[in-house]
């Protein structure tokens, strides 16, 4: 049975190859203290900050820099954030970025005014929010998090080698995001494929939870087939506009929360790699693409009916002949030939995980209830050391 939800969602978007054009419009609902939030760089390179600048300025905005937010933002990097958002007392926190920065300036956004450590108060023991929020727009560069129409807001502690993601409500959403599909052109391969597969896992996620007959599967499988069609095409050819516009879209459907609505969702995937990213400080997507194969072949006995449903509806896997269990194997191995044919990480040594670390891996892994099979920590342990 589909449960019970309430649905909102705040994000406006503009989405194309003009949609930069519409930023002065939202600028112009903002007071003039803006902080313009951005990476390691890449904005440079590729122009995008020279025209985010030119409209800014054209707004008259109040604008300080807020550079070099780094993949997988620190909690040192959010309390110099917090700071100088507070010391210049934005208006807006505009991050033009990749997921990171975008969820770097959601977290500055409840941290400018928390008078308590905000690691410890939104990322430890998630409070509600009790101070002012300051408001995020949202000019994306990297395709995969979902970062741009969602609350979700990843942070790493080094000094614990924790990785949290905490998932604020509506008013911490970008109020706006603008989703020029041009601007992720300029992504290193390894950049573009890891997002690619972000995506995948966002999808999977939600998908591999619950028996029901809900509308939310269908509109996943819709999602994943189009996907893996034009992620194939952009691998072959990375300036395939078509196809990169259709994967940015999916990426935002695939976690702006309508999905997961009235169903279970899983995320086991995406615990075991942020704890993975915790420790190695490896690129998002690939830590989930190494762990995903051995915690779906692990869960698989436990969830046989959607994994067979998964290979047919996906993979164009023919049932007839073949045990359910048989059918539903064809679908995994299907997924990993296409892995390998996109060019994600199948190893999670690649990525810089070690036996020593393993046991660490598994105490910083979140165990979550909503999947197919509740996993202990020696399961965990086992899922880790597969995925080496
Ligand atoms: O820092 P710069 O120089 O900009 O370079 C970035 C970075 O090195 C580069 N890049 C981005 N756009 C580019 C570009 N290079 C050339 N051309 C462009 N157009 O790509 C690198 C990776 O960027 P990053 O923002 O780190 O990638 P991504 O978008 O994958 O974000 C990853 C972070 O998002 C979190 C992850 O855990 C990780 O911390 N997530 C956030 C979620 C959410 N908000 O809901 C959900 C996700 O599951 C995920 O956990
Ligand atoms: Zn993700």
């Amino acid at each position: 049975m589909l449960g019970n939800f309430e649905y909102v969602n705040p994000t406006k978007l503009y989405f194309g190859n003009k949609s930069l054009d519409y930023l002065q419009k939202e600028l112009l609902k903002y007071g003039k203290n803006i902080v313009l939030i951005y990476g390691g760089g890449s904005i440079k390179k590729n122009g995008i900050y020279d025209q985010v600048l030119e409209i800014l300025k054209a707004c008259d905005k109040n604008v300080v820099e807020d550079a070099g937010v780094m993949p997988n933002p620190t909690s040192d990097k959010l309390i110099e954030g917090a700071k100088i958002a507070k010391a210049h007392k934005a208006d807006l926190l505009l991050a033009v970025g990749g997921g990171s920065v975008c969820d770097y300036a959601k977290a500055v956004s409840v941290s400018a005014y928390c008078d308590d450590d905000p690691w410890e108060k939104y990322f430890i023991r998630m409070e509600n929010i009790d101070n002012p929020v300051i408001p995020v727009g949202c000019v994306l560069t990297m395709v995969g998090t979902g970062s741009e129409m969602n609350g979700g807001s990843v942070i790493t502690n080094r000094r614990v080698n924790r990785k949290i993601g905490r998932v604020f409500k509506e008013d911490v959403f970008p109020k706006f995001s603008i989703l020029n599909p041009e601007y992720t052109l300029t992504l290193p391969k390894y950049q573009m494929v890891a997002g690619f597969f972000d995506i995948m896992s966002h999808i999977l996620e939600q998908y591999f939870s619950g028996e029901d007959d809900n509308t939310s599967d269908y509109v996943m499988e819709g999602l994943l087939r189009s996907l893996i069609h034009s992620a194939r095409i952009a691998v072959k050819k990375p300036q395939d506009y078509e196809a990169r516009s259709n994967i940015m879209w999916i990426a935002t459907w695939a976690l702006n929360t309508f999905v997961a609505k009235g169903k279970k969702t899983d995320w086991m995937v995406h615990m075991l790699g942020q704890s993975i990213g915790a420790y190695t400080d490896a690129t998002h997507g690939m830590t989930l693409s190494a762990v995903s194969l051995p915690y779906y072949y692990h869960i698989l006995a436990a969830g046989l009916p959607k994994f067979k449903r998964y290979a047919v509806n996906v993979w164009n896997v023919d049932p007839n002949g073949r045990t359910d269990e048989e059918t539903a194997k064809e679908g995994l191995e299907r997924m990993r030939a296409y892995m390998e044919e996109i060019g994600v990480v199948m190893h999670a040594r690649e990525l810089g995980l070690t036996e020593d670390m393993i046991e660490g891996v598994a105490d910083g892994t979140f165990i979550l209830k909503g999947g197919y099979k509740v996993l202990s920590r020696d399961e965990v342990v086992d899922i880790l050391k597969a995925s080496l």
